[in-house]
């Protein structure tokens, strides 16, 4: 397959041109003023549009067992979505059981994106324990291609570890030369305040805020330093929602840890009233951390365009309203955490960070997409544009409005929280190492195409 892109204007972190892109045989092989003495099977006028590197959302749930059921996505409804909406690699989170064998568990997870997923895919590894045979299937994983791990410092009796592991875990990470992706909330605080709230009679989803306020979450990244300073493992820290936070991340880095912070859509554009919604809507909007006051949001914004927080993700995890998210209805503790956003990101960053005047175009791509592919060792495979790279590209179309909604929406969900936000640009097309995988809207591209990115240890 030989594709053209006439015209574009191409868009990297460093740079901004017009030019043609030349893709054969899954590749980028020419960029140049004016391609014309090819012969193209297909040929794309990208004239008055942006070229962007495919994005990478490094932080999603698609298999995932999680209180008491299953998010909804498959990897086909799950590849579908990111697609139409400009996500053309994704990074999933391996969850087991604290009771599954790692490459068991490694393998369960692969199964389910093989043969399924029409975009590329990756994932980080939990480490949801540690001892010899965990400590054994790790390095068997890496060996396999999966350069990251994934520690949860919350949900005690799930996927939560103990310090002891938390050391362990990021020793075998340094010398591994593994980054270690963290949820950071302190478990033991959630857990007490928890009980201490439903023992109140506190129990509609406004009052998951409580047993999870920004102090939790501080401590534990305070708690995450602490350790990767002690051990001198690289370390991430997922889903970042607030001031206190970022502080506790960049006081790490102040004492030379080797930190990046991850924020997501979320946190931008929803706030603590989403969650507070009466009739229990607000459990749509229930996730952890939870969304913050709104003063946060500028913290933010302002962190991804200083370059204090490195990516921008989704955590997508989704779970429907009218069934699972009911399962909390009388206990806030209950209600699966979780607010999808996966086909939405790139459109709603893109209209409320390069047309709203928060960040320019390049910190837009850098952030989307070319640090989380430097950050886990798919860089210059993906997340640029450039000769010998994946021909991932994003033909983005800055012209279109439109509106989300559910009914409208690819992914496999009864609602959307952003449902009504208005979107000013989508892709026009999107192509998946040369193949053109969505185009207007519409996913037109291949279920199975899609191909495990294996990966190398970087972080030394
Ligand atoms: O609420 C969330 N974030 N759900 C997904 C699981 C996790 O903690 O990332
Ligand atoms: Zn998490
Ligand atoms: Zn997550």
């Amino acid at each position: 397959m030989r594709l053209l892109i006439k015209a574009g204007e191409i868009i990297t972190p460093s740079e901004r041109y017009v030019a043609d892109i030349f893709c054969e045989d899954e590749r980028i092989t020419r960029i140049d003023r004016n391609i014309d003495n090819v012969r193209a099977d297909e040929v794309i006028d990208a004239s008055g549009k942006y070229v962007f590197p495919g994005f990478i959302d490094p932080h999603v749930h698609i298999y995932l067992p999680f209180m008491g059921t299953f998010a909804k996505d498959t990897h086909e409804t799950a590849s579908r979505a990111a697609l139409v909406g400009g996500t053309t690699s994704f990074i999933e989170m391996i969850c087991p059981a604290r009771n599954e064998k790692p490459l068991e568990a490694f393998e369960l997870w692969l199964s389910k994106a093989q043969g399924q997923s029409a975009c590329d895919f990756t994932f980080h590894m939990g480490a949801t324990r540690y001892d010899e045979e965990a400590e054994s299937d790790f390095q068997e994983i890496v060996k396999r291609g999966i350069s990251s791990f994934k520690i949860f410092l919350a949900y005690k009796g799930a996927f939560g570890i103990t310090d002891q592991e938390l050391y362990n875990t990021l020793m075998l990470a340094k010398k591994l030369g593994v980054i270690t992706t963290a949820h950071c909330e302190n478990a033991d605080l959630v857990l007490e305040l928890q009980k201490k709230l439903m023992s109140e009679g506190k129990t509609s989803p406004e009052f998951h805020y409580w047993s999870r306020p920004p102090v939790v979450e501080a401590e534990g990244v305070h708690h995450l330093m602490t350790f990767a300073e002690m051990t001198g493992a690289h370390v991430y820290t997922v889903h970042t929602s607030c001031e206190e936070s970022l502080r506790e991340a960049m006081r790490g880095a102040e004492r030379g840890v080797h930190v990046w912070v991850e924020t997501l859509i979320q946190y931008l554009l929803l706030d603590r009233t989403d969650a507070e919604k009466p009739n229990f809507e607000g459990a749509k909007n229930v996730m952890s951390p939870p969304l913050r006051d709104k003063k946060n949001q500028a913290v933010m914004w302002n962190g991804l365009r200083q370059g204090f927080v490195a990516t921008l993700a989704t955590d997508h995890a989704p779970f429907d309203f009218t069934t699972q998210k009911q399962m909390g209805k009388n206990d806030f503790t209950k209600i699966p955490n979780g607010i999808p956003s996966l086909e939405d990101r790139i459109n709603l960053y893109f209209t409320h960070g390069v047309k709203g005047n928060r960040i320019d175009l390049h910190r837009f791509v850098e952030t989307a997409s070319t640090q989380a592919a430097k950050l886990f060792g798919l860089f210059p495979r993906k997340g640029a544009i450039q000769i010998g790279s994946d021909a991932d590209l994003v033909v983005y179309d800055a012209d279109y409005r439109g509106k989300i909604s559910a009914k409208t929406h690819q992914m496999n969900l009864d609602y959307n929280s952003f449902e009504g936000f208005e979107i000013e640009g989508r892709p026009h097309v999107v192509t998946v190492r040369g193949k053109i995988a969505a185009h207007d809207g519409k996913f037109v591209g291949e279920f199975g195409r899609g191909k495990l990115l294996k990966r190398e240890p970087t972080h030394f």
